[in-house]
């Protein structure tokens, strides 16, 4: 038998969540790797599993609905993972294939088959898929075809633009021509995000966010991952015509829902006929999916695109990761990687 880990939803937050105790990980369960029944399915190991700041959103109430399933106190949380398969019952994928998709997090487990089979052809690491190469490069991706119908030479801001989406949007903006302003949490991440071509970047808890975009705007498209106050000030410097990406609202997932923050100047939406939309990453797959697969790893291959991740090493960090998130102490996106080298 093997010992199975999994990691446990074990404590409701009340704001931020309590890094040691909210996700715990419990080693009580095993496996027997060689007869456990697949009933035609898949037996895998995880390699690596996303961090993502939904999950605290995830953190609530089973009774609450949420555009996503709430986490089950006590229970194993899902998430997004790439898993190498160990043995297989269906002639649709073979032992040594590696496959991403949403999983409960268990270091070993039986999947249905609503998997991505990966094609790695430009032999990146595993782990790139539940990053750059998966959900959150998608984000990315998606936000910057149709909702923010961008032309070269407008202006695009960005928020939390050293994190896993934003650090992203930054180099799809600038390849696509747009001037780029971007804010993020300290002076090493203003350092890291110029470097990835972006025009003015600023410390928001350092300088004025509306100044500084009364200064660099006005602004065409805002690509919104942290909305609060830093919305209303994008909001206060719009172009006409501007387009408002609602991607996330980060600043806002640790207060209760009685302290969320009123915008106040929603009507320089209709003054400067502008539009906001929100953004759902699954909503743009079928139509965007496998350009992204064309473009994104080839292009990140090729050195094009540079990819920022905080790589926490061993399943036990999970409740350290999702806090530096919450807080701002990732740089780049936040991979729990469970095996050596992948
Ligand atoms: N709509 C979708 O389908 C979709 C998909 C993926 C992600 N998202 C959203 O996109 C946003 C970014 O996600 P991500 O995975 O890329 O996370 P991330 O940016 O890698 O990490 C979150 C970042 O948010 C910033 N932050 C935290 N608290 C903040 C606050 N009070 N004010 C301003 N910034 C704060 C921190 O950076 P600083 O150091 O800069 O503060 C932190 O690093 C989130 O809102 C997430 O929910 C949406």
């Amino acid at each position: 038998m093997t010992t199975n880990s999994r990691i446990i939803f074990n404590e409701m937050p009340h704001g931020l969540p309590n890094p040691k105790t909210a996700l715990i990980v419990d080693d009580t369960q095993s496996i027997d790797l060689d007869n456990v029944p697949l009933q035609g399915g898949i037996l895998v190991k995880a390699l690596a599993f996303s961090l993502d700041p939904y999950m605290r959103n995830r953190m609530r109430p089973v009774e609450i609905q949420g555009d996503i399933d709430a986490f089950a106190l006590g229970e194993t949380i899902t998430g997004f993972s790439v898993a190498v398969v160990l043995r297989s019952e269906t002639p649709l994928i073979q032992a040594g294939q590696h496959v991403y998709g949403f999983m409960h997090a268990n270091a070993l487990g039986m999947k249905g088959l609503s998997l991505q089979v990966l094609d790695n052809k430009y032999n990146l690491p595993w782990r790139y898929y539940v990053g750059i190469l998966g959900m959150t490069g998608q984000t990315a991706y998606y936000g910057l075809k149709d909702i923010s119908n961008p032309k070269p030479g407008e202006t695009l801001y960005i928020s939390a633009a050293c994190g896993a989406v934003g650090h992203m949007v930054v180099q799809l903006a600038k390849a696509q021509g747009l001037k780029v302003i971007a804010s993020c949490g300290s002076d090493q991440k203003v350092s890291l995000v110029k470097s990835l071509g972006a025009d003015h970047v600023f410390n928001y808890k350092t300088a004025n966010t509306a100044a500084e975009l009364r200064m660099h705007g006005p602004i065409d498209i805002y690509f919104d991952n942290v909305g609060g106050p830093t919305l209303e000030a994008a909001i206060d410097n719009v172009a006409c015509n501007a387009r408002i990406v609602i991607c996330g609202m980060v600043s806002q997932y640790n207060l209760g829902t009685d302290k969320t923050y009123g915008i106040r100047n929603l009507w320089l939406l209709n003054r400067y006929r502008a539009k906001m939309e929100g953004l759902v990453v699954i909503d743009w797959a079928d139509k965007y999916l496998d350009e992204f697969h064309d473009v994104v790893p080839r292009d990140l291959a090729a050195g094009k695109l540079k990819y920022l991740e905080h790589v926490y090493n061993g399943m036990e960090r999970v409740g350290e990761a999702l806090v530096d998130l919450l807080i701002g102490n990732n740089v780049g996106k936040s991979v729990l990687v469970l095996e050596d080298g992948v």
